[in-house]
This record gives C-alpha cells, sequence and structure tokens, in this order.
C-alpha cells in the first residue's frame, strides 16, 4: 500500500537525520540547487527552511527516515542501506545508491573468543544488535543456530560486560572495536545510504522531483 500526506504537487519535504546523514547530503542539495537555512546541530527546529520555498526538510531519527516517506510524510528522503533492511522497504522507491556515509555491517567478537571455532562446533551463540533482521537472515544462511538480544545503541559493550558473544554493527575505521579490544570476524555486507522516494509522491510530484534526483545521481556519481 502507498500513501501520501503531502498532495500539495509544489511543496517537497525531505527527511533527513542529523549528523553524518545530514552533512553528506548537503553537497548532493547544493548541486541541485538548495540550501539549507537552518543548521540542525544548532537550531532545535525540526522542519528546516530551504533557499527554495517548495522544498522544506524534516530532521527525523534515522531509523525513522523510511517511516516517514513511506506514510508520505516526507516525500523523499536519505537512508542507509542497514537502515532500510530493517525497515523492510514497504512503499517506498529506492532509485539511487548515493554513496555516502560508507561503512560496513559486520559480526565482531572479544579479542579472546574464537568464533570460528564456535561455528563449526555448532554452538548457539548469544547475539546483541541492532539490526536484528540482517542478522537473524545472516545466521539463518550459515545455519548458525543464535539468540538475538535487540539494542538500540552502544553495541561494543554487549560482549566486553558478557551480555552478548557477538554483536553484529556497523563499521566504518574499526576504531571504535579496537578501543573496546573487539575483533572483527566476519563482514555481512558493505553499506552506503540510498535516497528514498514516496511511491505515490513520485507520481503525483514527478515534475518537481525528477531535476532534484537528476542532480543527486549526477552528484553521486561524480564523486568518483
Ligand atoms: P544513528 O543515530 O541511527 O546511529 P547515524 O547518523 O550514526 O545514525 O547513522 C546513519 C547511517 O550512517 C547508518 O544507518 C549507517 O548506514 C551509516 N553509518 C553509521 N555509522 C557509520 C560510520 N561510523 N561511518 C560511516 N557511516 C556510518
Ligand atoms: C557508529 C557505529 C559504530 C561506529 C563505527 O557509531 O555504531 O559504533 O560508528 O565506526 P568506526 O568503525 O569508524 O569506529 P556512531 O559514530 O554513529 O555513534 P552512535 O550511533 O552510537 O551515536
Ligand atoms: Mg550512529
Amino acid at each position: 500500500m502507498t500513501f501520501t500526506s503531502n498532495t500539495d504537487e509544489t511543496q517537497l519535504i525531505l527527511a533527513l537525520s542529523k549528523g553524518r546523514i545530514f552533512e553528506d547530503t548537503l553537497p548532493l542539495l547544493s548541486a541541485a540547487g538548495i540550501e539549507v537555512l537552518e543548521n540542525p546541530e544548532t537550531s532545535r527546529k525540526l522542519i528546516l527552511p530551504t533557499n527554495d520555498p517548495g522544498v522544506r526538510v524534516l530532521i527525523v531519527r534515522a531509523s525513522d527516515v523510511p517511516t516517514y516517506v513511506q506514510y508520505g510524510a516526507a516525500d523523499f528522503g536519505v537512508a542507509g542501506k542497514d537502515v532500510l533492511l530493517e525497515h523492510g522497504g514497504e512503499g517506498l522507491y529506492q532509485p539511487i545508491d548515493l554513496r555516502i556515509a560508507e561503512c560496513r555491517m559486520s559480526v565482531a567478537v572479544n579479542a579472546g573468543f574464537d568464533y570460528e571455532s564456535a561455528v563449526r562446533q555448532g554452538a548457539r551463540l548469544r547475539v546483541a544488535t541492532k539490526f536484528v533482521n540482517t542478522a537473524r537472515e545472516h545466521f539463518a544462511r550459515k545455519g548458525v543456530h543464535v539468540d538475538l538480544i535487540k539494542l538500540y545503541g552502544s553495541m561494543e559493550l554487549a560482549p566486553l560486560v558478557g551480555l552478548s558473544d557477538a554483536i553484529v554493527d556497523v563499521v566504518s575505521t574499526g576504531g571504535t572495536l579496537r578501543a573496546n579490544n573487539l575483533v572483527e570476524v566476519e563482514k555481512i555486507m558493505d553499506i552506503s545510504s540510498r535516497l528514498v522516494v514516496n511511491q505515490a509522491a513520485l507520481k503525483l510530484k514527478r515534475e518537481r522531483l525528477q531535476p532534484i534526483l537528476d542532480a543527486f545521481e549526477r552528484a553521486s556519481k561524480a564523486k568518483g
């Protein structure tokens, strides 16, 4: 089922999360001639104006971006593949890999834990993660039995205090794992952020959306 709440064809609403996604989307917006007029790090406003009176930016939690776009409260948004896999992608058109917020989803364990032998011996593993769907699929594919423990952040803490044997989390430089004496034992997949568009908005607002999608596509390809 698709929805749209913003039926005014002249108005576009973009959902972004604060931090790396907002920062990395700014150059893409610039390429489309759009400048956000307030900084979400300093403003308490959740709806930010842009230099284009027909485009506004919603500031939402990263994992909520697909939901706002699915229900048409935002026409389009930017979300990590990790978040999209957990959401399921229902009602969303995903036309462009923006190649921003690049990282990987991996399994990590305490430095002293022999993951390979545990897997070989068919041990049942306790795995803490925010990404339960992705983790469930990964271990099912490997034929490893797991008890999943849902967390909302700071996954790296779980093996340190005996909450879990392993974690599934995103890794970029590996600095957070190293700082907590954890090791990456398996890469599950590469992750980057995607543009997501409400399927109804794509039809209703194509004329307004298409030039922005084209500019985003050109700018993300030019990134090399
Ligand atoms: P959250 O508050 O949900 O952690 P983030 O802004 O940290 O939101 O993450 C947004 C997206 O950026 C994630 O869904 C993921 O795709 C990507 N990401 C997360 N951590 C990193 C990282 N350390 N380096 C690069 N990309 C990352
Ligand atoms: C993310 C992720 C890891 C870390 C990995 O955390 O949850 O903890 O980055 O990056 P690294 O390999 O370069 O160390 P983030 O910085 O987004 O903090 P938060 O989600 O806990 O706010
Ligand atoms: Mg984060």
